[in-house]
């Protein structure tokens, strides 16, 4: 009989990056040309977020924004290794890297090599900036997968009733997705090294953006580039659909052999999705909402969220907390808010939880 740990934890690229350069998605927002000018101007903005942004760009801020995720981080990490899983299945969005125009699966669970690199700043979102481990172009940090994991994982939400997407390789890139490559990276941010095999699942969290948006800020920085027919991709899978596969994949798991780690990998809402908050800060009330419904277990908030409302405060990427958190109503886990890290200026809201078996 498996047992499964729940840990929900971000990927958010700027914690790797440099002081002066965890704010660039905001400088980004305030000059692309698809955000309304009042929304640009601070007189318009929320008072927490123009006291958040102060007069030096907020910088005074970073460092205790970005202690917060490592402590967010080594607690989640301690807990793995307690716990110390057989394997791991990170819940992650992909961002316009592995599936392109050519395929978009509501979800794809991967089965890699037992021994592969993850390269995260050889390209794509990890090669935009410095980082702070000064790794650069060429650098590679090995993983493990575990294609029996992902075969199991497959065939049990199959035979559940999950028409599920399965994949043995990669597509586009040559290495995983930043969804996943940052959840390990952030919780080795020592270096030790993440023995554990790692089976990604992907969610396409960004839904109606996923081609429009090409996984960021492409809405905004050319909006006249997108076509009528590109503006309305299809829906992403609803919040209800994405809280049952959790609970069926968490019946599949507890029917295995194995000592499973299921960690939803996400911010919640981001800026730069968020048509609500005109682009430019996260929907922090959204997320309370949110956060206030997991801290009492009433997992109905979550089941009964529209599409829609979801989007429009930029909480696509959710959706894969939402498999997790399906999962641990199904066990009856209990959820710890290990942290939850509310900002107005660094793009997203920041959540820590774990559920113990
Ligand atoms: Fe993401």
């Amino acid at each position: 009989m498996g047992e499964v740990l729940g840990l929900g934890v971000t990927h958010f690229p700027p914690y790797s990056w440099p002081d002066e350069n965890m704010a660039d998605a905001l400088s980004m927002i305030l000059g692309a040309p698809g955000v309304e000018e009042r929304f640009k101007n601070p007189a318009h903005w929320p008072a927490s977020m123009r006291e958040e942004w102060g007069e030096d760009q907020a910088r005074g801020r970073v460092v205790e924004h970005r202690e917060r995720m490592r402590l967010g981080f080594d607690h989640a990490r301690a807990k793995l290794d307690a716990f110390a899983p057989d394997f791991v299945v990170i819940i992650g969005d992909d961002q316009y890297e592995n599936f392109r125009e050519d395929i978009i699966p509501p979800f794809c669970v991967f089965g890699l090599e037992d021994d592969f690199d993850l390269q995260p700043w050889k390209s794509g979102v990890g090669a935009r900036r410095k980082n702070t481990w000064g790794e650069g172009p060429d650098f590679r940090y090995p993983l493990h997968g575990f294609r029996d994991g992902a075969r199991a994982i497959t065939r049990g939400l199959i035979e559940a009733g999950v028409d599920m997407p399965y994949a043995f390789g990669l597509h586009h890139e040559e290495s995983l997705g930043h969804a996943f490559a940052n959840t390990v990276l952030f919780l080795d941010s020592q270096r030790k090294g993440f023995d554990y095999p790692v089976v990604p699942f992907a969610v396409n969290a960004y839904g109606s953006a996923v081609l429009r948006s090409q996984g960021g800020l492409g809405h905004l920085l050319d909006p006249d580039s997108a076509t009528a027919e590109q503006l309305a991709d299809p829906p992403a899978p609803a919040p209800w659909r994405c809280m049952e596969v959790g609970a069926k994949l968490a019946k599949t798991l507890t029917e295995s052999p194995w000592r499973v780690a299921l960690i939803a990998s996400s911010s919640w809402s981001h800026a730069f999705l968020s048509p609500r908050t005109g682009y430019v800060w996260p929907d922090v009330e959204a997320d309370r909402i949110m956060i206030d419904a997991l801290r009492n277990e009433d997992y109905d908030v979550w089941r009964n969220l529209e599409l829609e409302d979801l989007e429009a405060s930029g909480q696509h990427e959710i959706l894969n907390w939402m498999l997790v958190v399906g999962a641990m109503e199904a066990l009856g886990q209990k959820p710890v808010v290990d942290d939850f890290i509310e900002t107005w200026v660094f793009n997203s809201t920041k959540v820590f939880v774990s559920w113990e078996p």
